[in-house]
C-alpha cells in the first residue's frame, strides 16, 4: 500500500510517498481503508522533533515511527475475529497514528467511531485533533455555564472547536481573538464577541476573563494574566514549560492550566459525533490535497495560517 513515510527528522521535504506493507488487524481491531486524513500542527511536531524532549518517544537519532497523520476517516475493510460494534463496508472515523496510509489498523475500542450520517469523508477526517485539543483543555479549566471565556488562535483547528464547544456546549460567553480576515468566519461559529488582533490588545482593554484559552500557543500566562479576572486561569495548549508553571501557580489567585492527556478518551469521539448530529459543532476546512500532495500541504500548515484543518485525500473522491 502506498503510505508517507519520513526516516529523519526536518522539514517538509524529508516526507515521500514509498510502498509499504498493508498491517493486518489484530482480533479487537478494524482494517480501515483510508478516504482521507489531515496534516496537523501534532504531525510537524512530530517531523521535525522539536522541542528535542520530543525524543525520547519518538526516537533519538530517526523517528521509530515512519508514518505520520492522526486523524482519518474511511471504509472499513475488514474486522478482528473479536470485533463486534463495527461491520465491512461501515464508514468510521477517529484518531490513530499512521493516518497517512491507505490503510490502518485501529482498536475497536479506540478512539472510531461510526461517522455522522450526511458528513463527507474530507469533513469526517476533519473533526478529531483539533476538537479533542479543545474539549480537554475547556473541561481542565474547569469552563462551564456563564464562564467569561477567550479563546486566543480562534481560527486554527483546535480555535474554531474551542469557540464552538464554549458556546454551544459548555454555556460559556466567548469572545474570540483572531485576524482580520478571520473575523466573520469566527463570529459566524457562533462567537459572542470577536476581537481582530490587529486592531486591539485584549490585554489592554481592561476587560476581564474566567479563562484565556492559548488555542495557538502563541500568547503567554504572563501577558494574558492582567486580562484574567482573580480566581482566573490560562489554559495552554503548548509549549512545555506551562507545565511546571502549572504546578508553580496552582494556588495562586491566577494560575496556569496545563491539561495533559496520554491517550484520547474514546468517549470524547461519542460526544463530538452527537454534537455534529444536533448541528453544535462543524468541523472547518481550509484546503484539500491528494495524498501525492502531502509535502505542498505540510509546508502551508507550517506557515501557521490554516483556517480550521488542512486535508489530504486518498482512494478516490471523497463525497
Ligand atoms: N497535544 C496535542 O495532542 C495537540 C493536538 C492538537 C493541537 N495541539 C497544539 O494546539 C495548538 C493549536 O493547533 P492547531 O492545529 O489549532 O493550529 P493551527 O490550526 O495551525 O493554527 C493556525 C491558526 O493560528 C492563528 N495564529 C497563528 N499565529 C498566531 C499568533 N501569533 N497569534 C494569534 N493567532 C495566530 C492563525 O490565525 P490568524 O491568521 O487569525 O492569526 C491560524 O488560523 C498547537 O500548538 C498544537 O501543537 C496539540
Amino acid at each position: 500500500m502506498r503510505a508517507v513515510v519520513h526516516d529523519r527528522y526536518g522539514p517538509p521535504e524529508v516526507l515521500r510517498l514509498d510502498d509499504v506493507e498493508r498491517p493486518i488487524p489484530k482480533d479487537d481491531e478494524l482494517l480501515v481503508r483510508v478516504r482521507a486524513s489531515t496534516v496537523t500542527q501534532t504531525d510537524c511536531h512530530m517531523r521535525r522533533a522539536r522541542p528535542l524532549l520530543w525524543r525520547p518517544y519518538l526516537g533519538w537519532l530517526r523517528p521509530r515511527s515512519r508514518i505520520l497523520g492522526f486523524e482519518f476517516s474511511g471504509e472499513v475493510e475488514a474486522i478482528g475475529a473479536a470485533v463486534t460494534k463495527f461491520a465491512v463496508g461501515d464508514r468510521v472515523f477517529g484518531l490513530r497514528n499512521g493516518a497517512h496510509a491507505d490503510y490502518l489498523c485501529v482498536r475497536e475500542a479506540g478512539f472510531v467511531s461510526r461517522m455522522p450520517a450526511e458528513i463527507t469523508f474530507e469533513e469526517a477526517a476533519a473533526i478529531c485533533d483539533g476538537a479533542n485539543q479543545g474539549y480537554v483543555n475547556l473541561k481542565g479549566a474547569k469552563v462551564g455555564k456563564g464562564t467569561r471565556l477567550l479563546v486566543y488562535g480562534a481560527s486554527g483547528s483546535c480555535g474554531t472547536a474551542a469557540v464552538q464547544f464554549g458556546k454551544n456546549y459548555f454555556g460559556a460567553h466567548v469572545t474570540a481573538v483572531c485576524d482580520t480576515p478571520n473575523v466573520d468566519l469566527v463570529r459566524s461559529l457562533g462567537a459572542d464577541e470577536v476581537i481582530d488582533y490587529l486592531q486591539e490588545d485584549f490585554t489592554k482593554s481592561g476587560q476581564t476573563y474566567d479563562v484565556v484559552l492559548d488555542a495557538v500557543g502563541k500568547h503567554s500566562f504572563l501577558r494574558s494574566r492582567r486580562a484574567l479576572k482573580r480566581g482566573g486561569a490560562y489554559a495552554a495548549t503548548d509549549r512545555l514549560y506551562n507545565f511546571p508553571l502549572s504546578l508553580l501557580t496552582s494556588r495562586s489567585k491566577k494560575k496556569v492550566v496545563f491539561t495533559v492527556e496520554g491517550h484520547p478518551n474514546p468517549e470524547n469521539i461519542v460526544l463530538f459525533k452527537e454534537l455534529i448530529e444536533a448541528g453544535k459543532y462543524r468541523p472547518v476546512i481550509d484546503r484539500v490535497y491528494p495524498l501525492e500532495g502531502v509535502v505542498e500541504a505540510t509546508r502551508y500548515v507550517d506557515t501557521w495560517r490554516k483556517v480550521g484543518s488542512v486535508v489530504l485525500t486518498l482512494n478516490g473522491t471523497s463525497a
